[in-house]
């Protein structure tokens, strides 16, 4: 295990002195330990293989020794990715990601939780966007602003053929190729395409266009794969140090594959869901991260859990949230409403900003209990009086804390996630890794805007019948 100092904590109703779990009594906990571990040993036996083999992702670029299974699929890739995203900074580029979902999600939350800013002292010189949905107002939005002489793409879909994603693309391409006055040379290298190199329609296109792949091979699911280029171009573009980022990955897998119960993040946080889920009622998922900068850590982990676990009449339904501001919208209802929520939330103990609270307000009575006190004393004590609040009214939570918002604790955070909804996943006996929900809506939409064949003139039909 490596010895690096884990800046991460996840206090649980397991920690004695903590206002959090109120509902689960460490006996109901401890009740489901063996279980949990059981499920992750059956995990860890299957890693490396099928839909597991995501978990090798921060082993595979050649900076460890270990041998995965994706052999030398990715040995060039960070150096592709160093390369581009030294290019795309020195350029001031405008660097659009285009993917939706899964193939989106994992970007967002890099850039946005690690993205470098003011208060580090300098500034990210590339722009990054996102258009992660096909709003033609805010798509439209985005071209009026790209200067088009300056954009750099990665295009990101696993399957190559999911009609958001191909659209957008399309749309970026025709003006670029019309409007940018790029050489045909030159345009070829700023665009990226990342999705299965061995199949599908997109890797066919960028084969005979010529523009770069990255690999995002097939046994790497969307919501899995923050650590493939899909997250890690996007990441390096924003000046987040990739190794860093692998490297809590790694230090996160090797704790969550080994240790036990009690010293273990995954396990016990499957073990409140898992609780919840089967003896508590509980069916809301309240993701509240007290950090704007980690408010996507929501996003991304409500697409985990939703998409993974909701199946068979199982699963949480998410709840994105935000601390302060939706204390004065949402926590009523958290407090007082249906026993039926799991509150998780997410701090940092270190901002990179300490910001005062004028003093000039203590003259006034009212206001005299925040003199000398900063803006970081309030967010705290926020957090925590809605801590208390809740476990007072008897609603369980928990709490993820990140010392610092650094490279190697969002890797570390983001596994641990993922490994409690492989976890859990494993413990509800669904497959975490498909979604044929998903997959029947994408289904329609093509058909409703007329593409051939047999299968989807019976989707019109049942469309047609339904309408009438
Ligand atoms: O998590 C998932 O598997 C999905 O959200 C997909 O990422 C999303 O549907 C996009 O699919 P693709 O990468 O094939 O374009």
């Amino acid at each position: 295990m490596n010895t690096k100092q884990v800046d991460f904590s996840l206090r649980l109703a397991l920690q004695d002195g903590e206002p959090c779990g109120a509902l689960f009594a460490k006996e109901e906990i401890a009740g489901v330990a063996e279980n949990v571990t059981e499920a992750r040993d059956r995990i860890e036996r299957g890693r490396g293989k099928g839909p597991l083999a995501f978990l090798e992702l921060p082993y595979s670029y050649g900076s460890s020794d270990r041998r995965t299974a994706f052999g030398d699929t990715f040995s060039q890739t960070l150096g592709t990715i160093h390369e581009a995203a030294n290019r795309i900074r020195a350029a001031r580029g405008q660097f659009v990601h285009v993917g939706i979902g899964g193939s989106a999600l994992g970007a967002i939350t890099l850039v946005t939780a690690l993205g470098v800013t003011k208060s580090m002292g300098y500034e990210c010189p590339a722009e990054i966007h996102v258009p992660d949905n096909v709003d033609p107002d805010w798509i439209g939005e985005l071209l009026h602003r790209l200067d088009l002489t300056r954009v750099y793409a990665n295009v990101v879909s696993k399957s190559g053929d999911t009609t958001e994603t191909i659209a957008t693309f399309a749309l970026l391409l025709e003006v670029m190729r019309e409007k940018s006055n790029l050489s045909p040379a030159e345009l070829r290298r700023r665009i990226f395409v990342t999705t299965n190199p061995e199949e599908g329609a997109l890797a066919e296109l960028a084969r005979s266009e010529g523009f770069t792949i990255l690999p995002l091979p097939d046994a790497i699911h969307g919501r899995f794969s923050v650590f493939s280029p899909m997250g890690l171009l996007a990441a390096a573009v924003a000046g987040i140090d990739v190794g860093e980022l692998l490297e809590g990955a790694r230090v996160a897998d090797e704790r969550t594959a080994r240790a036990p119960f009690g010293d273990n993040p995954s396990l016990q946080f499957a073990a409140l869901h898992y609780v919840g889920l089967t003896q508590k009622g509980i069916s809301n998922l309240i993701l509240l991260p007290y950090s704007n900068r980690l408010r996507t850590v929501g996003d991304w982990y409500s697409q985990l859990v939703a998409e993974s676990l909701g199946k068979q009449g199982q699963g949480m339904t998410p709840v994105k949230a935000l601390g302060v501001t939706d204390q004065h919208s949402q926590l009523q209802l958290y407090i007082d409403g249906p026993k039926d929520k799991l509150v998780v939330v997410f701090s940092v103990a270190r901002h990179a900003e300490t910001l005062r609270i004028p003093n000039s307000l203590a003259s006034n009575s009212a206001y005299t209990y925040l003199a000398y006190k900063t803006f970081n004393d309030l967010f705290k004590a926020e957090r925590e009086a809605t801590e208390v609040s809740l476990h007072l009214h008897g609603v369980p939570n928990c709490r993820f804390e990140l010392a610092e918002l650094s490279p190697f604790n969002m890797g570390y955070l983001l596994t641990v996630l993922e490994k409690t909804v492989c976890i859990l996943g494993e413990l509800l006996s669904v497959n975490a890794f498909d979604q044929p929900g998903v997959e029947e809506s994408k289904e329609y939409a093509r058909a409703m805007l007329g593409k051939s064949g047999e299968q989807y003139d019976q989707l019109r039909e049942i469309v047609a019948k339904l309408s009438k």
